[in-house]
């Protein structure tokens, strides 16, 4: 049976997130959400170039490439633990022995873009690498002389300082190194940086950092959710990267949140070991029409409208009239959900094709809501597009 539910916004917030423009971009880089790979998720500090140099081949053997994942992103751990006589950053010579020209090369060789990690701070959250604090210009310029495409900047050690100012000043570094590198900042939300950062960066994150449990994953969906307004072409809100394939969740918790990230235009960066997946996570991360969801190219974050105890809708506009729709039963139990037209920005007397992204299935003209009922912890993720 379905249960009736409560709206969470009215139709006009919908039309509101949806206009408001993203603030000037320095860059011109993440017109829509970037898609790639991250070490931290699965190899935390245990990173070394032959590991990176598999995931790179990975990412294009499997057909992650193509899918448009295109950035390798180192995170902490790279680096030497000292700058070097002239003060330069430099790779940890142990682990990435033939340095970061060499990676930057093999990766764009690749097809691929590579992506380094560092900190708006004394030294990075290890503490193992230096941070960028006071070497902002020289810190770019050497990033961008090796080929970096991606900078995560983190928070840690940050000696107080504010973080506009500190992030500001690495903004303007890299627009000076004459090199386009896509700027993600990792401020997990502490000071609300949807409403500074689009003046200067691609993506900022808001939540502190996931944890590869159902309830880390849905804590970090709901934090995430009240900033949509701020985001949109150029700049992103970032609830973190994927867990989707490490482990700690079912395959239907992994498939929901790969669904939630796709439709809220999260950065789609994956953090499993794509060099071993199983088929089951490389069937979720490789869903064209779910990817396509995230990368429509209106760029409106889908939002929580519709909320009855843990059964939730959400839902976003696409381009061409269309809307994104993910029904979720966050419940123990089994459930229906009916997503009513009002909630979803469509007019209640709206003729819809149902296109269901997971079972690729088009159910045709239907009006008015739709009730769908699924397992615990699963969704059911549509395309509604308008006759
Ligand atoms: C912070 C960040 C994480 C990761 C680690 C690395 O916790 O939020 O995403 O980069 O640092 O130390």
């Amino acid at each position: 049976m379905a249960r009736a539910a409560a709206p969470l916004l009215p139709f006009f917030f919908l039309l509101l997130s949806s206009t408001s423009p993203a603030a000037a971009q320095k860059n011109r880089l993440g017109r829509t959400p970037q898609m790639g790979w991250n070490s931290w998720n699965h190899f935390g500090c245990k990173i070394d170039e032959v590991i990176i140099r598999k995931i790179a081949d990975a990412m294009v053997d499997t057909g992650l490439a193509k899918l448009g994942y295109e950035y390798v992103n180192l995170d902490d751990c790279w680096a030497s633990h000292d700058r070097d006589s002239q003060g330069n950053l430099a790779a940890n010579g142990t682990t990435f022995p033939s340095g970061m020209r060499a990676l930057a090369d093999y990766v764009h060789g690749k097809g691929l873009k590579l992506g380094v990690y560092g900190d708006a701070g004394l030294r990075t959250c290890s503490r193992l690498q230096p941070g960028s604090l006071g070497y902002e210009d020289q810190d770019a310029r050497t990033l961008a002389a090796w080929g970096i495409d991606y900078l995560k900047y983190d928070n840690c050690n940050n000696q107080n300082i504010s973080p506009l100012t500190r992030y500001n000043r690495m903004s303007e570094a890299l627009m000076n190194s004459g090199r386009d590198v896509f700027f993600s900042l990792c401020e997990w939300g502490v000071d609300d940086p949807a409403t500074w950062a689009g003046s200067f960066a691609n993506s900022w994150r808001t939540t502190e950092d996931i944890k590869n449990t159902w309830e880390s994953m849905t804590d970090n969906a709901d934090k995430n959710d009240k900033w949509a307004p701020y985001a949109g072409p150029g700049g992103w809100n970032d609830p973190d990267m994927l867990e989707v394939g490490n482990g700690g969740m079912t395959i239907e918790e992994y498939r929901s949140h790969f669904s939630i990230w796709a439709l809220v235009k999260a950065p789609l960066i994956l953090g499993c070991d794509v060099s071993s997946m199983t088929p089951e996570t490389k069937d979720i991360i490789s869903n064209q029409n779910v990817i396509a969801v995230n990368q429509d190219k209106l760029g409106v974050q889908g939002r929580k409208v519709q909320q009855d105890g843990e059964l939730e809708v959400w839902a976003g506009r696409l381009s061409r009239g269309r809307v994104a729709l993910v029904l979720w039963n966050r419940g123990p139990d089994e459930a229906s959900i009916t997503a009513s037209w009002s909630n979803i920005g469509l007019n209640q007397s709206a003729v819809v094709d149902a296109h269901d992204l997971w079972t690729d299935e088009v159910t045709p003209s239907v009006q008015g809501n739709l009730t769908k009922k699924m397992d615990s912890h699963a969704c059911k993720m549509y395309v509604l597009t308008p006759k």
